[in-house]
Parts: structure tokens; C-alpha cells; sequence
């Protein structure tokens, strides 16, 4: 314990992100808000978590829910006030938990008073903010491929004569990071923001801001690396701040570096090695495959070998972005809440700092949605786009079922009374039906319930060190079916088992010691039962 206090306070901590708009109403709009959030800070406090990722709540047009800032400054009207803001940064700090802010840097909404003033000409001070290139109608400045939301990349101003670069949908102009301009505003937006109070930050798709569009490279940009030790030494360096970056261009080298333990770059960042191995390989994320379950460990047990001492992991199976874990992972039928707990238990045995995604600790699961339901700006555009390379509109909404965002986005599940007790109007998107069943308020006080896991998790985190510390070693990598391994330091050795199967399994080892936690009532001690998991310690 004696060390563990000398390492930054996110080493043992845990985050949990809300998503604001589907977290919790209160003025009866259909669309969370700022004080939803602040009336459910004893629940999360109740959990036990530290830190709250909060997913954009600055004014935005709110084309792809937050993620196309207009103001950096000021917090969207649907949203609250930046009162509202000031208030749940203090009263989550009486609770010990920090608000840790998603920043939006690669690019702003088009309505952002910047990119209006860009289109204004040539010379307007603010046209050099974004990446235009001159250009004919019809002919694109560079061959850079499809945007992430559909459509190319690049978009024609006819009064300019010019295209203006996005990586994402046509409403979310680029920033030109190489103007020091943009860079000495957005440094000088974070002081303030840090000045208020916050815990730290989370980067959008951090690893694109240094794109170079006219040799077709949108990630990993070859200054990328310069403008982070830059944003870093200007704003949060050497403060006691949590910072991850969104990094889906990161390999397990990058990793590493972004996370060096000197502090020059990030505390972390989010790695999705992990999230495609359930598509055909070189397909999109559409393409559904079978789990391929030992790449799954090998990706998480390379990650832990390569950062450990050298670097720090963040740990998730969710996010804002991607379908439900216990309905991708585990079986959100008959062991839904066997294979929930399974999950939580393997991750948080790991080596890094655990994030839980709002609902992930009910183990709420993915939504089928009928096509007048869908509400993402990705799943709207995959409509159009799959329906035009020919897929049925059956086959498109089941590929949504399975990886859409709109899964992540459903309200969050408090009670069994109308609308889940999300909203008193109507909500800004459907609930999952299964909200009678899976809710908060029949989880709080059960002992057995996924929550109860979540919790006793965050607990247990922090009362072993060798959570924290311990080296991690994959036991048995090859077995199809079972996920072992082991985290030792000097004083104990964690032993984490799990299986990912709906069949018994005969488990190649047998060790001694106490049983942390478990996900059945009894113990059988040569075998795992459906999706068993369980955490047992052992003294060294
Ligand atoms: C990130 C966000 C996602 C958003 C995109 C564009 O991937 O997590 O929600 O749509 O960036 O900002
Ligand atoms: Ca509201």
C-alpha cells in the first residue's frame, strides 16, 4: 500500500463515462442534462468510482451528439448552463470523483464562429484555422478515400473556389493543426478549462490531428508526436491531471510511447486492437465474423507485456461508440448476468486503469431497432451507403443490432416505471424494452446482481495492491475456451479465471488461496461452470 500511494491517484482509480444526453433528464426534454447527472452522483459514488469521463457536453450542433463543438467555452443549451457545469464539477469533487472532459480537437462543427469566419475569404485571419486547397468542382485535391461517416473527404465552396478538408461528415471541417494559432487557442481553452477545476482530459481521435491530406495520411501524421509533447508542456504537464487519447490508429509501440511513465505525453490511451476481432479480417466493422477468442488473448496479454513498467493501459470492452460488451462478448440470453459479471471480472484483474461505459455495470445489452428508429449519424448514413452496395435493409439493420452506436445510446436504465425513469417527456431516442428487467434500482440493494460485481470490483482494486502492480502471465494462451492468468508482485500472486463458454470446463490448474469473488453461489474447484469467473489471492 506504502507504494502504491506515490503513484498517480489514475493508476488505482477507475472511470466511469456518461454519455450526458442518455444519462439522465430532468426538465422533462426527452434529453439528459447537467443536473441528471449531478441528482445520480450518490449512485455513482455508490459504485465506488473515482473519475467521470464525460462525453461532450460544450455547445454543439449537435449533428453527431457533441462530437461537432460551435463553442469550446460555453456548454450546449440542452446540456444546461456553465453553471450547471461549475456546480457538478464541485459537487462531484465533495464526493471524491473528478470530471475528467472530452475534448474535440481534430476538427469543429461547421457552425463553430471560426469556420464561419473562414468561409468570409482567403485573407479572413480564421481561413488558415482549417484545411482548404484550391480546386475545381468535381476533381478532389487528393486521393484520401472515404470519410468516416460516409462521402469524400473533402468538400466544394463554390464562393471560394476551394475544397475544405473533414475526416468525418461534411459539418466537421478539419482543424489545421499546423497553424500555431489554432494550437495557441486550444492551449490556451484547456488552462481554462483545467483553471475550472477539471481532473483531466479524454482526446477525440487524437492520433488524426496531424493529418497530411495531400500525401493521403490521415493517422499518425509524422508531427503528431511533436504537437502532443507541445499541448502537453503548455497545458496539463506535470499537473495531477488524468489524460487518455482516442487513438484507433494505435499500435502497441504507440501505446507506449503516448503513455511513456515521464509524463511527456498522456496518461493512457484508448487501443482498439481488441475491438475487430468479431469482423472478417481487412473488412469493415459491418462484416460480422466469429470471435477469433485467442487473438482476443493474445492482443490483451501483448498489450500488458509490452507496458508494463514502461507505459499504462486503459482497460474497456465499451464506450459511446460500441455495442453492448455482454452482447458481444458474453450471452445476453440465458447467462446475461453470468457472463456480465464474467467480463467486468476479467478486466479489472488487468493491469491498467478500468472504464466502465453507463449501463455496463446493469449489463445492459444491445437493441433491435427498426429503421425509424435509428438516430446516429453513422447508422443513418449506413443506411443509404450498405443499401446502395446492395445488402437488404434486413441484413443492414441486423448489422447495426450487432455493432451499431445507437446501442450505447439507449437511455440509461434507473427504474421499471415509465421510460426507465430517464425522462418524464418522450425520449430523444427509444429505450431498450428490457429496462422492466434490467434497471438500477433492482440491482442497487441485490447482492447478486451485476452492480454488486461492479462495485466489489472497485473495492477490491483498491484494497490489493497487486491490482495495481502486479506483472502480468497468460496461462495456457492457446485453450479455446478458458481466459487464465495471473498477477504477481512480491507479497501475492492474483489468479483470474474465466470461461467464455456456455460448457463446463476442465481448468489446468488448481490454485490455493482465497476467493475474492466469483460469479456463482458455490465453488467447484477443477471446473468452470457457463461463463464462470472467478479471482482467487494467494499469499507468496
Ligand atoms: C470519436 C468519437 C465519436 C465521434 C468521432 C468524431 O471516435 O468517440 O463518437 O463520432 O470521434 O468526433
Ligand atoms: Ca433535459
Amino acid at each position: 500500500m506504502e507504494q502504491q500511494q506515490r503513484l498517480p491517484w489514475w493508476k488505482s482509480a477507475v472511470v466511469y463515462q456518461v454519455y450526458p444526453r442518455s444519462f439522465q433528464d430532468t426538465n422533462g426534454d426527452g434529453i439528459g442534462d447537467i443536473q441528471g447527472i449531478i441528482n445520480r452522483l450518490d449512485y455513482l459514488q455508490d459504485l465506488g468510482i473515482n473519475a467521470i469521463w464525460l462525453s461532450p457536453v460544450c455547445r454543439s450542433s449537435q449533428k453527431d451528439n457533441g462530437y461537432d463543438v460551435s463553442d469550446y467555452r460555453d456548454i450546449d443549451d440542452i446540456f444546461g448552463t456553465i453553471d450547471d457545469m461549475d456546480r457538478l464539477i464541485a459537487a462531484a469533487k465533495e464526493r471524491d470523483i473528478r470530471i475528467i472532459l472530452d475534448l474535440v480537437l481534430n476538427h469543429t462543427s461547421d457552425q463553430h464562429p471560426w469556420f464561419q469566419q473562414a468561409l468570409q475569404g482567403k485573407d479572413n485571419p480564421y481561413h488558415d484555422y482549417y484545411v482548404f486547397r484550391d480546386g475545381k468542382e468535381g476533381v478532389l485535391p487528393a486521393n484520401t478515400g472515404t470519410a468516416t461517416f460516409g462521402g469524400p473527404m473533402w468538400t466544394f465552396v463554390p464562393e471560394l473556389g476551394q475544397y475544405y478538408f473533414h475526416q468525418f461528415a461534411s459539418c466537421q471541417p478539419d482543424l489545421n493543426w499546423e497553424n500555431p494559432e489554432v494550437r495557441a487557442e486550444i492551449y490556451r481553452m484547456m488552462n481554462w478549462w483545467i483553471d475550472k477545476g477539471v481532473g483531466g482530459f479524454r482526446f477525440d481521435v487524437i492520433d488524426q490531428i496531424a493529418k497530411e491530406p495531400d500525401k493521403g495520411v490521415t493517422f499518425n501524421g509524422s508531427r503528431l508526436h511533436e504537437y502532443l509533447l507541445e499541448m502537453n508542456e503548455k497545458t496539463f504537464g506535470g499537473k495531477d491531471l488524468l489524460t487518455v487519447g482516442e487513438a484507433w490508429g494505435a499500435d502497441v509501440d504507440a501505446a507506449r510511447r503516448y503513455s511513456n511513465p515521464n509524463g511527456s505525453e498522456f496518461s493512457m490511451v484508448f487501443q482498439f486492437s481488441h475491438m475487430w476481432l468479431d469482423a472478417k479480417e481487412g473488412g469493415s466493422k459491418w462484416d460480422a465474423a466469429p470471435l477469433r477468442f485467442v487473438e482476443l488473448k493474445k492482443v490483451f496479454s501483448q498489450l500488458q507485456d509490452a507496458l508494463y513498467n514502461t507505459g499504462w493501459n486503459s482497460l474497456f470492452w465499451n464506450n459511446h461508440d460500441l455495442p453492448r460488451a455482454v452482447s458481444r462478448f458474453g450471452n445476453d440470453k440465458e447467462y446475461r448476468v453470468e457472463s456480465a459479471k464474467m467480463l467486468a471480472i476479467l478486466l479489472h484483474g488487468l493491469q491498467g486503469t478500468p472504464f466502465i461505459y453507463q449501463g455496463e455495470e446493469l449489463g445492459m445489452t444491445n437493441v433491435r431497432l427498426r429503421k425509424e428508429q435509428v438516430r446516429d449519424i453513422e447508422a443513418v448514413n449506413v443506411l443509404v451507403s450498405r443499401a446502395q452496395e446492395g445488402f437488404s435493409e434486413e441484413e443492414i439493420l441486423d448489422g447495426l443490432y450487432r455493432k451499431g452506436r445507437d446501442n450505447a445510446r439507449t437511455p440509461m436504465q434507473w427504474t421499471s416505471g415509465p421510460n426507465a425513469g430517464f425522462t418524464t417527456g418522450t425520449p430523444w431516442i427509444d429505450l431498450n424494452p428490457n429496462y422492466t428487467e434490467i434497471n438500477a434500482e433492482r440491482q442497487q440493494h441485490d447482492p447478486d446482481s451485476v452492480f454488486a460485481t461492479y462495485r466489489t470490483l472497485i473495492r477490491l482494486r483498491r484494497a490489493h495492491a497487486v491490482f495495481v502492480t502486479g506483472k502480468y502471465e497468460p496461462i495456457d494462451l492457446e485453450n479455446p475456451a478458458l481466459f487464465l492468468y495471473t498477477r504477481t508482485d512480491e507479497t501475492h500472486r492474483l489468479w483470474v479465471l474465466c470461461n467464455f463458454t456456455k460448457d463446463v470446463q476442465t481448468l489446468p490448474v488448481s490454485p490455493q488461496g482465497m476467493l475474492l469473488i466469483s460469479n456463482y453461489a458455490d465453488e467447484t474447484p477443477d471446473t468452470l461452470r457457463p461463463y464462470e469467473a472467478k479471482m482467487i489471492l494467494e499469499q507468496r
